[in-house]
């Protein structure tokens, strides 16, 4: 059995997400976890980790806390948290250097003059993103992912949200003294991203990657409840029902190639008991259904616990 390495903080803490993130997956990880395969919560051990939709990565985060991952793989279609990744891989003295300075900066300041820094740094960030290198890593990655994560620490709800042309839309939140350079966890994400291949694209290139060995976490856009439920609205690609469907096509020819798989979403039962989107989609799979801590407002029928699905092929 391979030895067993678990990166715990000196003082016991687990590495967290660098970002908060729509749809983020800290309150389901207990339900994830539980339904590992056996051998692997035995061993602690995986050899191969595939997240084709990683997001803030809360589970890829908790998991790198306690087991031991050999190489990995995370996929988003977002561009901006992709060079964040990268940025924090590659080059995290650097980018807290940037923090560090840009918190120093935020925090000696008046609310009035934290606008004026906060709304002048969005414009031009939205404004940079018409000519920005996207394709080829430069130095010029760092300052964006120094801004992408100051926004996160210092916006509204603290949610990095972009309206359809992929600007940063989200107003000034009203943290007191929002730590923008969270340098013990920034490095324990540096140390977790090691060996691990980080990839900006549609989940379907994941395929090469996957074997019989691997273990696959998709946590896809929430299919929306009702239609006015914005909670797939994570970025400008919005992911619809044939995305769902061209998912699950996927899915099923993963299981074939033998990889482990994992699916989270949004129960459709929790609007509507008739809807059988999943369990139809699904259907020669196991869906479980977990209640999960999420609040939906826009429909009082809807407040309070509801229901998730968890998809397992093993
Ligand atoms: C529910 S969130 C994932 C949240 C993540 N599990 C976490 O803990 O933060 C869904 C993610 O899928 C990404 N996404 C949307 N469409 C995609 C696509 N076609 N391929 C890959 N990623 C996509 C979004 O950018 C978003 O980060």
């Amino acid at each position: 059995m391979k030895e067993i390495q678990i990166k715990l903080f000196k003082n016991g803490n687990r590495i967290k997400p660098f970002l908060k993130w729509a749809g983020g997956k800290s309150q389901l990880i207990n339900e994830i976890v539980k339904r590992l395969p056996d051998k692997i919560k035995r061993s602690k051990y995986i050899k191969k980790y595939i997240e084709p939709f990683v997001g803030g990565g809360a589970l890829f985060f908790h998991l790198k806390s306690y087991y031991s991952i050999e190489k990995a793989v995370l996929i988003d279609i977002n561009r901006e948290l992709i060079i964040c990744y990268k940025v924090i891989q590659k080059e995290p003295n650097q980018l807290m250097t940037k923090l560090q300075k840009l918190e120093k900066l935020f925090l000696s300041k008046s609310f009035a003059e934290r606008e004026e820094i906060y709304y002048d740094t969005r414009a031009l960030y939205n404004v940079r993103m018409n000519d920005f290198d996207y394709e080829n890593y430069n130095f010029e990655w760092i300052d964006r992912a120094s801004q992408t994560i100051f926004f996160n620490k210092t916006c509204f709800n603290g949610l990095f949200r972009q309206n359809k042309k992929g600007e940063f839309n989200v107003p000034m939140g009203s943290y007191k003294n929002p730590t923008i350079c969270q340098t013990e966890n920034l490095f324990a994400v540096s140390n977790a991203l090691e060996n691990v291949e980080i990839i900006c694209g549609d989940f379907t290139e994941a395929e090469k990657y996957i074997t019989k060995e691997s273990v696959v976490y998709y946590d896809p856009p929430y299919r929306p409840l009702n239609n006015t439920s914005s909670f797939k609205d994570y970025s400008k690609d919005g992911f619809n029902d044939k995305d769902q469907i061209r998912l699950a096509n996927f899915y099923t020819k993963m299981h074939k190639k033998g990889a482990c798989q994992i699916l989270s979403n949004s129960d459709p039962k929790n609007a509507n008991l008739d809807d059988d989107f999943f369990d139809e989609l699904y259907k020669e799979f196991k869906i479980d259904r977990v209640l999960a801590n999420r609040m939906i407002n826009c429909n009082g029928n809807l407040r309070g616990k509801i229901k998730e699905i968890i998809i397992t092929n093993y």
